[in-house]
């Protein structure tokens, strides 16, 4: 089973065991958006067989370009994440035991993730700060995103729902603010998958959900004063 922590939360890890020890499966967590949150008091990186997360500019903990790293407590999948993160690597120097990749992270996105991990915690704080004041801000105007019980998100993205959603986007720009959906099309109804879905209609909920999604303007450095501006906006269109 493989589970991505939309935005910012983890995904109920709780039900997903469930469900994979009765059928035999293991967990992979994509915690890409979810990197520093935590689930009962567990952190993502440990709430899954195997957990993945990203580095790229735009998550949480983003460094300069590409980076990425993989958390197991699983000591045969480690040596073989090793392995393919570096052509296929076996124990001895040019031995090549399978088909891998080069996926090494690299010296200079490392050294800029080790300065910024030094102020992950005061962000993510920063983060949560930013989505209390939007929560306070926006009230009934759009549907505010919920947090699962036990969960501690890092507002990788803070996400309202509405009907209108490109009529409130397309407001906002007016305004100067910008926003953006994550995602227009789900997943079973992209190309690459189509043929393993059972195509439109299928999953409801999801694609529903694709047509009122819209994320609102988040970062750890964004004044309460620019929240309660854009929460103005959004009940502006609202009520117009
Ligand atoms: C949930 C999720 N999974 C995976 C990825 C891919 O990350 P990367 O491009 O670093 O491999 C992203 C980034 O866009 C993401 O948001």
């Amino acid at each position: 089973v493989i589970a991505v922590d939309l935005f910012g939360q983890p995904a109920d890890y709780d039900a997903l065991g469930v469900i994979a020890e009765r059928e035999d499966l293991f967990v992979l967590g994509d915690g890409a958006q979810s990197f520093g949150a935590t689930l009962n008091g567990k952190k993502v990186g440990c709430l899954a067989d195997v957990s993945t997360t990203s580095f790229f500019p735009a998550k949480p903990l983003g460094c300069y370009g590409d980076g990425g790293a993989l958390f197991t407590d699983d000591d045969d999948i480690a040596v073989i994440a090793r392995s393919i993160r570096q052509h296929g690597k076996g124990q001895q120097k040019y031995e090549i035991d399978r088909v891998g990749l080069n996926s090494r992270l690299d010296t200079l996105q490392a050294a800029v993730l080790l300065a910024k991990l030094v102020v992950f915690e005061d962000e993510i704080e920063n983060r949560r700060r930013v989505a209390s004041a939007y929560d306070q801000a926006l009230n009934d105007d759009v549907i505010i995103p919920a947090v699962l019980p036990g969960a501690k998100s890092v507002w990788a993205q803070y996400t309202v729902r509405t009907k209108c959603r490109d009529q409130l986007a397309a407001h906002l720009k007016t305004a100067g603010i910008p926003s953006a959906v994550y995602y227009p099309r789900p997943m079973h109804l992209q190309g690459a998958y189509l043929a393993f879905g059972a195509g439109e209609s299928s999953l409801q909920v999801s694609e529903r959900l694709s047509q009122e999604v819209l994320s609102l303007p988040m970062h750890p450095y964004l004044p309460s004063e620019e929240v309660e501006r854009i929460g103005e906006i959004v009940c502006s269109f609202e009520h117009s």
